[in-house]
């Protein structure tokens, strides 16, 4: 979603801001901007599309050593030219880019601007319009952005350039990320820490509600008050090599291969001096205290949020319930007497999840965050967090930050049934290790599922998933993969539950991807796909050693009965892969979805 960076220093702006935008591509965007600042004034450059385009349309000549840049995934107004960021106010003097939506935007339209003639549909523009009255009633920059603030309803991340306030930029943000990244004679802003690598790898977290003065040599932080806060930086700890596509075509293709040794990672740092998988005490402490478990997720964490229960239930006897984040927030179901709120969430930034963050953090209840990225506003916010140690995931459909999360909730439930005195028949690390082994053989044999792609999904318009038991929630993942990347309508379904409706939709071909890597429902699963065989489907049916049977399309390595998704969701995420390049989609970048949702 929505992305910024900013720059002040020495150096050219220009491409400074370019670069890092680049390495904002990947959370989605329609469009993109920059303004940078020099004595002739701000100079201003947007446009629809990449930032490829952009580029394209930024004047080399000007130079600047001051500016702020902007990726928009658009929400209020179609995307455009004119709706990109950054926005300026009608006299010019001040330019400004935002994250996130102004839920009262109209309401302050209404009441302060009736005499403005607004340039585009955003809601971002009624911003930069305020700044601007405020400051022509006599006010400083800084308190005419801070009054515009205090009537802001919403979520925001926003970067403020005043053509008059000589070499800064003022900063602010509730509820959206924002970072500032130190450097000496050079300040940067960005969304992300990865956009300004570049540069620097020191940064200083900004918490909502608090306004930010950078200059080249001074980062002021300060609440709405005005009272000056002091925070230590700190070093982000990403490899610039880990957001290289290195020889691969796709981010994809590259985050598919590192699964097995992100398994291996995760077994490392999860690993106890004795040698067992752990999670720290008080982790423990609080899932015993607690009642009941609420997971609380969405799309595919969502997804590895299902498995989650499965574990926590099945191994730790502890009764779990999975949420999908947004309708929790308004639709809560009766709570038990002692919850534990368990947040998925491979950005930590997901909007629909952090708004349930702040209503339970309201009722007092404890949550324990599960990211893949330390310091993000979800793993700030709770109690706890358990790390995914994935590695940046680039690529919009998620893959190994899927498997990281099913993985690591495998380690919690052990870990709790331990705790518990369970009597425990897994041996995690060995059989954690036996899944990266197969996910490695399923890796090596690409070739396959590319043929299978051809032979099933060439050229049909939808496709369905079954499975039973936790195959069901894998396929649920498998569709979510192919829609979302190939624009193939998929959808999953438990193998018994499509007689009682869906099978309607079966025609002569209708391919049905099938899993049949339970040996409870072995015989079931398979039925029902005799019957969808029956009504002419065009059944694939992707078993596990020892279940196959003669006409299994594929069969994937044994390994333990619950740690199968690990490895059979490598097959799904290729065949989406595949799919999505056959039909020369965007693999990366899939339209309207952007990979870190930080509005809800
Ligand atoms: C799909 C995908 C999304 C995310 C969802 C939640 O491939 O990546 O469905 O899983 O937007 O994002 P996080 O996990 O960052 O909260």
């Amino acid at each position: 979603m929505c992305g910024i960076v900013g720059y002040i220093g020495l150096n050219d702006a220009k491409e400074i801001l370019l670069k890092g935008l680049e390495k904002l591509e990947y959370r989605g965007y329609d469009s993109a901007g920059i303004a940078v600042r020099n004595e002739e004034g701000v100079h201003v450059f947007k446009e629809k599309g990449r930032i490829a385009d952009l580029r394209k349309i930024v004047d080399l000549s000007v130079t600047a050593t001051t500016g702020i840049g902007h990726t928009r995934w658009a929400t209020h107004g179609a995307p455009s030219q004119l709706n990109a960021h950054p926005h300026q106010s009608v006299s010019g003097r001040f330019t400004l880019v935002h994250n996130g939506v102004i839920e009262n935007y109209e309401q302050l339209k209404k009441e302060y601007l009736l005499d403005v003639a607004l340039q585009s549909d955003t809601d971002t523009e009624v911003i930069v319009q305020l700044v601007q009255i405020f400051s022509n009633e006599g006010l400083e920059t800084e308190e005419a952005f801070r009054k515009t603030l205090n009537l802001l309803k919403g979520s925001y991340a926003l970067a403020l350039l005043d053509r008059e306030a000589e070499e800064t930029i003022f900063v602010a943000k509730n509820k959206s990320p924002l970072l500032v990244g130190l450097g000496e004679d050079f300040n940067v802003v960005a969304s992300d820490a990865m956009a300004m690598l570049q540069v620097t790898d020191q940064f200083v977290e900004l918490m909502d509600k608090e306004v930010v003065i950078v200059t080249k040599e001074q980062v002021t932080i300060k609440k709405l008050d005005g009272e000056v806060v002091e925070r230590a930086p700190y070093t982000a700890e990403l490899d610039a090599s880990d957001i290289e596509k290195g020889t691969y075509a796709h981010y994809m293709m590259k985050e598919i291969d590192e699964q097995p040794l992100v398994m291996r990672k995760i077994i490392q740092a999860y690993q106890s001096d004795q040698g067992e998988l752990t999670v720290d005490e008080e982790i423990l402490a609080a899932l015993n205290e607690a009642d009941r478990l609420y997971v609380i997720a969405c799309g595919t964490s969502y997804h590895a949020g299902l498995l989650g229960k499965q574990y926590l239930e099945k191994m730790a006897k502890i009764p779990t319930e999975v949420h999908v984040a947004s309708e929790f927030v308004y639709n809560m179901p009766l709570l038990s007497a002692n919850p534990l709120f368990i947040f998925i969430s491979q950005s930590g930034e997901t909007a629909d999840s952090r708004a349930v963050l702040v209503k339970i953090k309201e009722l007092g209840y404890k949550a324990l965050t599960m990211t893949n990225v330390p310091g993000s506003t979800l793993s700030r916010e709770a109690d706890h967090t358990l790390l995914l140690h994935a590695g940046p995931e680039i690529a919009v459909a998620s893959t190994k930050a899927y498997t990281a999360q099913v993985a690591v909730l495998a380690i919690l439930a052990n870990a709790a049934a331990q705790s518990r005195g369970g009597n425990l028949e897994l041996n995690l690390v060995k059989e954690l290790g036996i899944a990266a082994n197969a996910m490695e053989v399923l890796c090596d044999t690409k070739d396959e599922f590319e043929q299978i792609t051809r032979d099933y999904l060439s050229t049909t318009r939808n496709c369905f998933f079954i499975g039973r038991s936790i195959d069901f929630f894998v396929g649920l993942e498998g569709a979510l993969k192919l829609k979302e990347i190939s624009y193939i309508q998929a959808e999953g379904f438990a193998g018994g539950e499509l007689k009682h409706g869906t099978i309607a939709l079966i025609e002569d071909g209708t391919p049905v991807i099938a899993l049949a890597t339970q040996e409870s429902v072995n015989l079931s699963i398979r039925g029902n796909v005799k019957e969808v065989a029956a009504r002419g489907a065009n059944p694939c049916i992707i078993s596990m050693k020892g279940l196959e049977a003669e006409d299994d399309r594929f069969v994937i390595p044994e390994v333990h009965e619950l740690l199968t998704p690990l490895v059979s969701i490598i097959p799904l995420q290729l065949i989406a892969y595949y799919a999505a390049l056959h039909r020369d989609c965007d693999v990366d970048k899939p339209r309207n979805l952007a990979k870190s949702v930080t509005v809800e």
